[in-house]
């Protein structure tokens, strides 16, 4: 790809109240600009472009009632038609650009990834990128676990570096009742464990916490991973997408979360790895592994995330929250060069100025969101 200019915007005078405004203005084309550079990527609010998460399928064979329930996620519900999904050569092209605008670590998400054909051959596509400087992008995937025992090692041989499997329960009843499935708790340990024996590693283990729900899992949770090297990680239920009917009173803080297991065991903080992790991360003192907390909603982390969402068909999203996404696919499909995508992405992104988790509020968790089953969380 030859050498990548872009654009950069009018002094960041971030509006911390404009939220998403100032990327809808963009995306109708009237970008005020001044000048060329080339370096990172920095939005309004001087974070740069380091994580592109690409949700790969609408759908999932799970319905967790937090996510995807069944009354609106139906058996008449329309998901994509095939036609409108990003080819794999479209998702490779698209995260060629962000590499070299920044991007060093890609997530494949969905819906339910595994569900989408031949993933494995996007996979192998994404793990010959290459960084400016010849490294190679850190690529890895969440999960539901249900295809993971079957697919593991297709995935590592295809070169993904790790996974992330969802599992919000141990108990076979409560499990099968968020997850709104038949599948059993030990399909997903089966795809842990394999995930762990082919080198996917260190799996991450996603647990959301619903205060009422499945908050009386959070210590039979942590005493299975104990040991085990995988990492489990305790997310805060959020108000993500429209249909979950989602309340403040069901939200377990992170730290409510670490006083429940401090009961039984002792814990320290670690230092994060780098600038942008979402969880605090927190080791067993007695040397039996490490946890996180993902604390979105009682400590919000805005100030550093460098994350950029790439839809099934082709939008990219700035926030996890947002309402509109910017089309990529018909510059993909009209010809467009490699050039004018890496302006198009960067313009987007340099006038972004999300912060959602900082200004949650009734007003915020009440307006039109996208789905988490579309744009993978
Ligand atoms: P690693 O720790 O590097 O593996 O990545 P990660 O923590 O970004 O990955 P993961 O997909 O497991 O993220 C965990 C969960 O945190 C997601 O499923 C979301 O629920 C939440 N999350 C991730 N990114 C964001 C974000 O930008 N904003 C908010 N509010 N939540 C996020
Ligand atoms: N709040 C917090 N986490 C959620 N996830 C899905 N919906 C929510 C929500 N409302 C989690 C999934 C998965 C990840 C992609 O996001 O369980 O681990
Ligand atoms: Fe559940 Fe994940 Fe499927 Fe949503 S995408 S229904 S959270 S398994
Ligand atoms: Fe990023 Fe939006 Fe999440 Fe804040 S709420 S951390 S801006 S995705």
């Amino acid at each position: 790809m030859s050498k990548v200019f872009y654009l950069t915007p009018e002094p960041a005078g971030a509006d911390a109240a404009a939220g998403n405004r100032a990327s809808e203005v963009v995306a109708s084309g009237q970008g005020a600009y001044t000048g060329t550079v080339e370096g990172p990527v920095l939005d309004a609010r001087r974070r740069p472009l380091h994580d592109l998460r690409i949700s790969v399928t609408d759908r999932c064979n799970f319905r967790c009632t937090y996510c995807m329930p069944r009354e609106v996620f139906g058996a008449d519900y329309e998901f994509m038609p095939h036609a409108s999904l990003l080819s794999f050569e479209e998702i490779t092209r698209v995260a060629s650009v962000a590499v070299q605008l920044g991007v060093r670590k890609i997530r494949l998400t969905g819906g339910e990834p595994l569900l989408r054909k031949d993933i494995q051959k996007l996979v192998a596509m994404l793990a010959a990128l290459r960084a400016p400087d010849g490294q190679p992008i850190d690529l890895t995937l969440t999960t539901n676990g249900t295809l993971l025992a079957r697919k593991a090692q297709a995935l590592k041989d295809a070169g993904l570096r790790r996974v992330t499997v969802s599992l919000d329960a141990l108990d076979d009843t409560l499990f099968e009742r968020m997850s709104d499935s038949r599948v059993s708790v030990s399909t997903v340990l089966a795809g842990i464990e394999e995930a762990g024996r082919v080198g996917l590693a260190p799996v991450k283990v996603n647990m959301v916490v619903r205060k009422g729900l499945n908050d009386q899992q959070i210590v039979p949770m942590a005493t299975h991973f104990r040991h085990s090297g995988h990492v489990l990680r305790f997310i805060e239920y959020m108000d993500v997408g429209s249909t979950n009917g989602w309340n403040l009173q069901e939200v377990l803080t992170g730290a409510a979360i670490l006083e429940r297991i401090g009961e039984h065991y002792q814990l320290e903080p670690v230092k994060s790895q780098y600038r942008g992790e979402v969880a605090g991360r927190y080791r067993y003192v007695d040397g039996a592994g490490e946890i996180g907390l993902i604390t979105s909603v009682s400590q919000p982390f805005c100030g550093d995330c460098t994350r950029a969402r790439l839809s099934p068909e082709g939008k990219l999203f700035m926030c996890l929250f947002a309402n509109m996404g910017h089309d990529i696919r018909e510059l993909l499909r009209n010809g467009g060069t490699d050039q004018q995508l890496a302006h198009r992405m960067a313009g987007i992104w340099q006038v972004r100025n999300d912060n959602y988790s900082e200004q949650r509020g009734k007003e915020t968790t009440q307006r039109q969101k996208i789905e988490m089953s579309y744009i993978g969380g």
